[in-house]
């Protein structure tokens, strides 16, 4: 949610600027901007759109800088506009800003009556004002930007320049992520490290109330009441390539085309002797066999992972388990006991709302552990135990292999827990690993070379609807849920997930000559009745789609079948997993959709 960059060294930090930018782009894209320091003057160009809209701009091509900051904005505070673009300046000061200054307006009311004006309606601006007034009165900026924190509320992530500070750029968080590097050629801040892999692996993230100074000196960094230090660089083991779309024509595909390995390091480093083991993660027998229930907390699709994990928890370690919105999750809590794990789950590591829900599960005195893509988030860290999927980065807006290794991971946690408890024996814990970790990559892979066509195919008949649905029981349902979410993302038809046996409860109304249902049918126990389901909508003159299993005996019911290979659930179900992207990829493909970059999204969402 907003992408934040700063540059400081021997280079162009006009190129470093909108390079990174385009990295962050993910991160929102209705509008773009850059302040760099110039001929001992602040200079902003910024305007509705996108980085390419940026680079079209002639007062860009003019500008040559060594130091500067730039934002690439996902609209909260005022509508995407020219005035509402970051950077924002009011004085000496000019920042960008990522996060929600929650008591802006109290602010403003203050610095107007003290005279102050500003020109947007963005909360940003406010904050640019105050740290101006804090600036006046202290002359450091160091000071300044301590005082200014101490009145912002809500989260913050900042890169600064003050107009008489020249070959300086300032930083500072609160909530929202920020990093810095460090390379031959200068210093950088970014919210994601993807924008400056191209440059450096050294980096260290910014501690919460911690303020950078970026100079060509280096960096320091000042802590509340301690002298400034220089950070203790960390190096990376991604590589830039990781950023890259590397030959495919969208970083979705590229990730879908991903996940086979991504389950493999998902799920390998917690196997040992073929049994499930997570002390890689630092995470005992003794921690497991301690837990009675288990609250899963999460977003979207991470969610939708976690509805697939309660379903393989219950089955296999037979352990209460319940799904909860995370935004819902501190208003509605759900009653704990003794013994509740709160198990949040999150591929960017920021969300807001899974945030404030472990903030809450914390401070009910509840164990937390969170299952986390991008290493040393705040999520990751302000959990109890952490558990990182290892996917790499993820810039498609809509997720695919961080959902896909959220389910590996918690089919993981199933198998450990049926062991602690011993719900299920070794042998059949060591047929369970051993899929996950060799017969389900390799099925997905040849599965996702082999139906490339048949995809194109149906997504050509899908891509004419305005309207579908997704219809599964059990695992399916789960399943049809994130099908129909990613569907409807890329593509913007209209899709819905029902429990198979639901949707004669009054959405059927809906279904009419043509209509596209995709029935999800995997869990061989629930074969007629899904085949029911089936016949019904089709009956009904539905144009129906049935994923099911190659061994499936009603195959025939439907329009079209797409067949799953693989004899064990878990080929099964990544492989349904892979179909459901594929079909939502490639409808979107065919209706000329900006695929990796969905209207309205962006793909951290760290507002509440
Ligand atoms: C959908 C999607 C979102 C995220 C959700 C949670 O494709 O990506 O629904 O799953 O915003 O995000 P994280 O996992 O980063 O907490």
């Amino acid at each position: 949610m907003c992408g934040i960059i700063g540059y400081i060294g021997n280079e162009n930090a006009v190129c470093k600027l909108t390079e990174g930018l385009s990295v962050l782009e993910y991160r929102g894209y209705d509008s773009v901007g850059i302040a760099v320091e110039s001929d001992g003057e602040i200079k902003t160009v910024k305007c509705r759109g996108r980085i390419d809209d940026l680079k079209k701009k002639e007062e860009l091509s003019a500008l040559s800088s060594h130091c500067g900051i730039g934002h690439t904005r996902w609209a909260t505070h005022g509508a995407p506009s020219d005035t509402n673009a970051h950077p924002h300046r009011s004085g000496r000061v000019t920042l960008v800003h990522n996060g929600i200054i929650e008591n802006y307006k109290e602010l403003k009311k203050e610095l107007e009556a003290a005279g102050k004006s500003f020109v947007s309606e963005t909360d940003s601006e406010i904050a640019a004002g105050l740290l101006d007034v804090c600036y006046l009165e202290s002359k450091d900026p160091v000071t300044a930007i301590l005082q200014c924190a101490r009145k912002l509320t809500g989260s913050y992530a900042l890169g600064i320049l003050f107009e008489d500070r020249p070959g300086e750029v300032y930083a500072v968080r609160c909530g929202s992520p920020l990093l810095l590097a460090s390379s031959e050629d200068g210093c950088y801040l970014a919210s994601d490290m993807t924008a400056f892999l191209p440059f450096t692996k050294k980096y260290y993230c910014l501690a919460e109330g911690e303020i950078a100074c970026l100079s060509a000196e280096g960096a320091t960094v000042h802590r509340d009441g301690m002298s400034a230090f220089s950070p203790a660089w960390s190096i990376t083991d991604l590589n830039a390539e990781a950023a890259q779309k590397g030959g495919y024509p969208h970083f979705m595909l590229k990730e879908i085309f991903e996940q086979p390995r991504a389950i493999v390091n998902a799920v390998s480093v917690r196997a040992r002797n073929g049994l499930p083991d997570f002390s890689h993660d630092g995470i005992d027998l003794d921690f497991w066999r301690s837990i009675q229930r288990i609250q899963i907390v999460a977003c979207g699709s991470a969610m939708h992972a976690g509805l697939v994990g309660a379903g393989l928890l219950e089955h296999y370690a037979k352990i209460p388990t319940t799904v909860h919105v995370a935004s819902e999750y501190r208003y509605n809590p759900p009653l704990s006991s003794e013994g509740t794990l709160v198990l949040l789950i999150s591929q960017s590591g920021e969300t807001a709302d899974t945030l404030a829900a472990l903030r809450y599960a914390k401070s009910a005195g509840l164990p937390t552990l969170a299952i986390v893509n991008a290493v040393e988030t705040t999520i990751a860290r302000e959990a109890d135990r952490r558990i990182y999927t290892y996917a790499g980065p993820e810039i498609a807006v809509a997720t695919t292999k961080g959902y896909c290794t959220q389910a590996a991971v918690l089919y993981m946690i199933a198998a450990q827990i049926a062991l602690a408890r011993g719900k299920m024996t070794e042998g059949h814990l060591r047929e369970m690993i051993h899929s996950l970790l060799t017969a389900a990559p390799a099925a997905m892979e040849r599965f996702l070379s082999e139906k490339r066509e048949q995809f194109v195919r149906l997504a050509g008949k899908l891509s004419k609807a305005e309207h579908m649905f997704y219809i599964g029981r059990g695992l399916d349902y789960s399943l049809s849920m994130e099908a129909s979410l990613k569907l409807k993302e890329i593509s913007y038809i209209h899709a819905e997930s029902y429990a198979a046996g639901e949707l004669k409860h009054g959405t059927i109304s809906l279904v009419e000559e043509g209509t596209p249902v995709i029935a999800i049918m995997t869990e061989r126990d629930l074969y007629d009745k899904t085949e029911s389901n089936v016949r019904e909508v089709a009956s009904r003159g539905a144009y129906v789609i049935l994923i099911c299993r190659e061994d499936a005996p009603s195959a025939k019911v439907s329009d079209d079948v797409i067949l799953l290979p693989g004899t064990s659930d878990a080929e099964t179900l990544f492989c349904a997993l892979a179909a459901v992207q594929m079909l939502a990829y490639e409808t979107a493909r065919a209706r000329g959709c900006d695929i990796d970059r969905p209207r309205n999204l962006a793909k951290s969402v760290t507002v509440e």
